[in-house]
C-alpha cells in the first residue's frame, strides 16, 4: 500500500463510518475509537468466525469474566510490579514517547535511507533488539544513535510506566483494583472449575473474548494501538510441552514464514515458506503445541481475508519475553506502517497457576492418572493421638490432619529430623513419638502436577484494521472508485438488491426479494435514490458488498435478475426463484461465482 492508497483508505473509512474517534465532539481522547455500522458488523463477523475456528473446532470452554480485577490478583500475577513500558520525554516540550517505538521509528528511517550495506546490517540488528532492552541499555542506544524527539529535541533518560488503569471498588474502605490488562487472568481464576468440566483430563482449553485496557504511553495508528481494545484469548492447559499434539498432522505440511530469535540477533532474513513439520524437526519451533497454534492461527487469519504473503511469525528474543513467558511467537502482519504484531502465541509455562496458588493458598494442581499404576517407595504417616491430645489439646486435631496429609517432601524432611527426637510441623515442635512414619512400596495411580499453559492471544481491533488494509484497492484507471474485497463471511453486508429504474413495478419485485433474503438471515442493502446504476454499484463496492442483484424490465417477463460480482464486475442472469439459494451458497462459500457462469 502506498501513501496515496493509505490516504484513500482513511477517507473511505471516515466517509463510510467504519470507525471514528470516540467523543469527537469534545475533541476526542487519544487511543479511544468507536466502530460505526460497517466496523461493528465486521467485528461481529470476525468474532463469530473466531468462535467457529477455535471454540467449536478445538472444543474449548468459553467463559466471560469481569473487567474489574482486585489488586491482589495482579500483584500475584506480576502485573503490578512488571507490566510497564519504558517511556522518554522530549526535554523541551514534555511530550511523552514509548522509548522502544521512538528508537525503532528513527532507526527504520536510517535503514531505509542508507545504501551502506554494513551500516544497514548494524542498524537492522539493533532495531531487532530494541523492544526488550533494559532501561540502561535503552538509554545507551538513545545516546549512541543520537535519537531525538519527533521535534528534534533531546530526550530524557527512560523510566518505566505501568500500563494498568487503577480504580477502587466500593464506597467505604475502597478496595484497590485495576481494569484488566489481559483477559487471561479471569481464565486462570477459573482453572479448577474448567478442569472439572473437562472431567479432570488434560489437555483442555478455555477461551474468552473481551475488553482489555492499557494506558498506552503514546497511542497512534488508529485501531492498532488503543487504550481500550478487545482480545480473543485461549489458555490451553497441557501436561507436558514435548508430548505429541493430537491433530498436529493437520498443520504439519502448512507453509509459514518464521523469524527465529537467532536470525533477529544476527540481522539475517527470516525463513520464507518453511513447513511447520520441518521447523519442529530443526528445532526452530520448540514444540508441537507452539507449531500447532501457529498453524491454526495462520489458517484463521487467511480465512478472514489476510494476505498470507504479508504474515510472518516472529519469535521473541529471550530479553523481550513478558515476565510470565518462557517462549513466544508473535504473528506480525505487514501494513502501511510496517510489520505489526496482531497475535501473540506464548508458552506461559506453569507460571500463572503457580503464583496464584501460592498467593491465594488454593491448590491449582491437576491430578494426572498414569495409564498403568507404577510401584514406588513412598512415605505414609499416622498421628499418635494419645500423645498429641495430651500435649496440644485443642490443636491436636489440626496437627493430626497436617501429619497425615503432608507431602512426600515434608515426610522426607520429617524423617531426617526424627533422629533428634523431635520434628516440626505447622511451626510447632512435636516429639518423635507423636508420629508413626513408614516407607514402603505402594501402587501409585497418578500424580499432581501444575499444568503448563499455551496461550494464543488475538487482538480483534488489530485484525480488523489489517483486514481493512489488505482488502482495500482502487479500481484501475479510476482512482475515485475504492473497493474493499472482503470475503463474504467478513463483509459487513452480504448483498444489495436494486431496481434498474425508479418504477413501481420494479420496486415491488426488489422489495419482495429484499424481504425474502433478510428472512433467511442474509443482510441486504438497497438504494432507491435517483442516481445512475454505476454510481450505486460504486457506493456498494465502497463498503465491500460482494453481490448485487438488479431487477430490470425483463425481470417482469423472464423472471430473472442480474447478479454482479464485486471484484470481477462480471454479471450473470439467474432465476428469481433460485435467488435465496444462490446468494446463500455464495456467501457460505459452497459455490464460487465463476461456477455459476
Ligand atoms: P505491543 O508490543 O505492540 O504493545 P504487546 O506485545 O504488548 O503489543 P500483547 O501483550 O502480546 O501485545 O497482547 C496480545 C495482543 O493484544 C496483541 O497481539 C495485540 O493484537 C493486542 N493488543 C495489545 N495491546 C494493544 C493495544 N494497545 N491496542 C490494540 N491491540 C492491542
Ligand atoms: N494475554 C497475553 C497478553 O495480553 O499479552
Amino acid at each position: 500500500m502506498d501513501k496515496k492508497e493509505k490516504v484513500a483508505l482513511e477517507n473511505a473509512l471516515t466517509r463510510r463510518f467504519f470507525l471514528a474517534p470516540a467523543f469527537e465532539i469534545y475533541q476526542g481522547v487519544a487511543g479511544l475509537y468507536d466502530l460505526g455500522p460497517c466496523g461493528a458488523q465486521i467485528r461481529q463477523n470476525l468474532i463469530s468466525q473466531w468462535r467457529s475456528h477455535f471454540v467449536v473446532n478445538e472444543d474449548l470452554q468459553e467463559v466471560c469474566c469481569t473487567c474489574l480485577v482486585p489488586e491482589q490478583v495482579l500483584i500475584a500475577s506480576g502485573h503490578v510490579a512488571k507490566f510497564a513500558d519504558l517511556m522518554v520525554k522530549d526535554t523541551a516540550t514534555g511530550e511523552c514517547y514509548r522509548a522502544d517505538k521512538i528508537v525503532e521509528e528513527q532507526l527504520q528511517k536510517r535503514i531505509d535511507a542508507t545504501t551502506d550495506a554494513a551500516l544497514k546490517h548494524e542498524l537492522q540488528t539493533v532495531f531487532n533488539q530494541v523492544d526488550g532492552l533494559s532501561q540502561a541499555e535503552t538509554d545507551k542506544v538513545i545516546t549512541d544513535y543520537k535519537i531525538t524527539s519527533e521535534a528534534g529535541n533531546p530526550l530524557s533518560p527512560c523510566f518505566p510506566f505501568n500500563l494498568m488503569f487503577q480504580t477502587t471498588i466500593g464506597p467505604s474502605n475502597p478496595q484497590k483494583a485495576y481494569l484488566r490488562p489481559e483477559t487471561a487472568q479471569g481464565i486462570f481464576m477459573n482453572f479448577k472449575r474448567g478442569f472439572e468440566q473437562a472431567r479432570g483430563q488434560l489437555p483442555f482449553g478455555i477461551a474468552q473474548i473481551g475488553t482489555a485496557f492499557r494506558n498506552e504511553i503514546a497511542p497512534r495508528n488508529g485501531l492498532l494501538r488503543v487504550r481500550e481494545f478487545e482480545q480473543a484469548e485461549i489458555e490451553y492447559f497441557i501436561k507436558d510441552r514435548y508430548e505429541s499434539v493430537k491433530n498436529f498432522h493437520e498443520v504439519k505440511d502448512m507453509k509459514v514464514n518464521l523469524f527465529s530469535y537467532q536470525q533477529q540477533l544476527n540481522g539475517e532474513d527470516y525463513y520464507h515458506d518453511i513447513t511447520i513439520g520441518e521447523a519442529i524437526e530443526k528445532k526452530i519451533i520448540n514444540h508441537e503445541y507452539l507449531g500447532y497454534f501457529i498453524g491454526r492461527c495462520q489458517q484463521f487469519l487467511v480465512s478472514v481475508g489476510l494476505d498470507v504473503t504479508k504474515l510472518r511469525f516472529r519469535q521473541h528474543l529471550p530479553k523481550q519475553l513478558a515476565h510470565y513467558a518462557k517462549d513466544c511467537w508473535d504473528c506480525d502482519c505487514m501494513l502501511y506502517c510496517g510489520w505489526t504484531e496482531i497475535v501473540g502465541i506464548a508458552d506461559r509455562s506453569a507460571y500463572d497457576l503457580q503464583v496464584h496458588s501460592k498467593a491465594s493458598g488454593t491448590d491449582m494442581s491437576a491430578f494426572v492418572k498414569y495409564d498403568t499404576p507404577v510401584q514406588k517407595e513412598l512415605f505414609s504417616a499416622k498421628a499418635v493421638m494419645k500423645i498429641l491430645a495430651k500435649e496440644f489439646k485443642q490443636n491436636a486435631q489440626a496437627l493430626k490432619q497436617a501429619i497425615e496429609t503432608a507431602s512426600q517432601e515434608e515426610y522426607e524432611r520429617i524423617s531426617n529430623e526424627l533422629p533428634t527426637g523431635k520434628f516440626t510441623i505447622l511451626g510447632l515442635q512435636l516429639s518423635a513419638e507423636s508420629i508413626q512414619l513408614v516407607k514402603a512400596m505402594q501402587s501409585v495411580h497418578g500424580e499432581s502436577i501444575t499444568p503448563i499453559v499455551i496461550e494464543p492471544s488475538f487482538g480483534i481491533g488489530r485484525i480488523i484494521y489489517s483486514i481493512l488494509e489488505h482488502s482495500f484497492y482502487m479500481r484501475e484507471n479510476d482512482e475515485m472508485r475504492t473497493v474493499f474485497k472482503f470475503n463474504p463471511t467478513i463483509a459487513p453486508c452480504k448483498c444489495a438488491v436494486i431496481s434498474l429504474m425508479q418504477k413501481d413495478e420494479l420496486e415491488t419485485v426488489t422489495t419482495q426479494l429484499i424481504r425474502q433474503l433478510r428472512k433467511i438471515g442474509i443482510s441486504c442493502k438497497s438504494d432507491d435514490s435517483g442516481v445512475q446504476i454505476g454510481k450505486k454499484y460504486a457506493r456498494f463496492d465502497e463498503i465491500g458488498i460482494p453481490y448485487i442483484v438488479t431487477v430490470d424490465f425483463d425481470s417482469l417477463t423472464d423472471k430473472k435478475v442480474t447478479l454482479r460480482e464485486r471484484d470481477s464486475m462480471a454479471q450473470i442472469r439467474i432465476d428469481i426463484a433460485t435467488i435465496n439459494q444462490t446468494i446463500n451458497d455464495l456467501v457460505q462459500g459452497y459455490v464460487k461465482f465463476e461456477e455459476l457462469k
